[in-house]
């Protein structure tokens, strides 16, 4: 996205410099053509004799002219912003949570840093964002990419590092004393060596841990598959729309799951009673990525999704076409994209113009429930161990 938005902040500078110049100097051209001469202050004034119609096609230049500008930085920016907005959909998977004052990230194979970031070259990686408390906001100066990051919402960012190396990562939200401290970097790897790195996290995939957690707090006693489980079928059940208690529909994305399992009451799948308590108390956002990270992983349309490649051999189920798992760097999670070769074309793909209106790009505001999950409750902290 650097490219895109460096010429448009080009082009931007180019304009303004030129209409600036142009302001310049026609002030000082009309201030030495029509100075006060001697002499002036007794003569009676008789304007500068501008015909009407002269007047009427001056103002219909100086309206038109800039307008046309204007028009061209809008539809101009609004395909930029629209592409920074929508995430490729063979994106990977790697979710953020912030809070004074760092920066932790989880991949789906279930290893985790702190104010780091590893991600392969080449390869376009969506991050999906909360705080645990104030507002901050993730922003990669190289990759120009910034998004707000949220206490109680879910927010979205995507990016296709370009160039292996070392990239600067900042909070650009003043969010307390050590604001200034809440820095971190991105480390683009080559995707062999991106794989190698990954696979060297200890304990099982995110799905893994969610699914411990589900069995724990005893998630499954309602959310069964018997016929008369008292809360909805979770098989099957991520990215499709759901029917709700009172007719409407809903996308069961992320944003919608963490409001689900923190204020259940709220948008109720039509046919269940809302008796599911909000679990607000037992978990704190790590654990929710964990449970919605083991949701998505049952799967869309009943297919078994596939998981980051990892060293524990029990975490995935096998790319569904043989030959495709050394290529590298495509980590998709969700089955739907599982196909190796995805990611050199959607490289090429990164300067044409973007799918508007895919269901990710606002996903965050559909979970302006505002509830703040409690802060880390007990266990929470252990997770982190880098
Ligand atoms: Cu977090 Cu500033």
């Amino acid at each position: 996205m650097a490219e895109r938005v460096d010429m448009l902040f080009y082009f931007l500078c180019t304009v303004s410099t030129i209409v600036g110049l142009l302001i310049s100097a026609a002030i000082i051209f009309f201030a030495v053509r029509y100075r006060q001469r001697p002499g002036d202050e007794t003569k009676p004034y008789k304007g500068v004799g501008i015909s009407h119609q002269d007047m009427q096609r001056m103002e219909v230049l100086w309206i038109g002219a800039p307008l046309v500008v204007f028009l061209i930085i809008f539809w101009w920016a609004a395909q930029i912003f629209a592409a920074t907005q929508t995430p490729p959909d063979n994106a990977m998977q790697i979710y953020v949570v912030g809070k004074q004052w760092m920066w932790k990230t989880q991949h789906i194979s279930g290893r985790r840093e702190i104010n780091e970031l590893h991600v392969p070259v080449g390869q376009p990686v969506k991050l999906t964002m909360t705080s645990e408390d104030v507002i901050h906001s993730f922003y990669i100066p190289a990759f120009r990419v910034k998004t707000d990051v949220l206490p109680g919402r879910y927010t979205t960012l995507w990016f296709e590092a370009t160039e292996v190396g070392e990239f600067h990562l900042f909070c650009a939200e003043y969010c307390g004393t050590k604001h200034s401290e809440m820095i971190g970097k991105v480390v683009v790897m080559e995707p062999k060596a991106f794989e190698t790195w990954l696979g060297g996290g200890k304990g099982g995939s995110l799905a893994e841990a969610g699914e411990k957690e589900f069995t724990s707090l005893g998630c499954n006693t309602c959310h069964n598959d018997k016929d008369n489980a008292r809360g909805p079928q979770l098989k099957g059940l991520f990215g499709k729309h759901v029917q709700l208690n009172g007719g409407h529909k809903v996308l069961v994305d992320e944003s919608y799951l963490r409001e689900s399992i923190l204020d259940p009451a709220k948008k109720v799948v039509a046919g269940y009673q809302p008796i599911m308590p909000s679990y607000v108390a037992q978990l704190n956002e790590e654990k929710v990525i964990e449970l919605i990270a083991y949701i998505r992983s049952l799967g869309a349309s009943g297919k078994e999704p596939e998981l980051a490649p990892t060293a524990s051999a029990s975490a995935a189920a096998t790319a569904p076409e043989p030959g495709t798992g050394g290529a590298g760097g495509n980590q998709a999670e969700d089955g739907a994209s599982a196909d190796g070769g995805a990611s050199a074309d959607d490289k090429a793909a990164g300067g044409g113009k973007p799918t508007q209106g895919a269901g990710g790009a606002a996903a965050g505001d559909a979970a302006a429930g505002g509830q703040k999950p409690s802060k880390d409750t007990g266990k929470g902290g252990e997770g982190f161990a880098p």
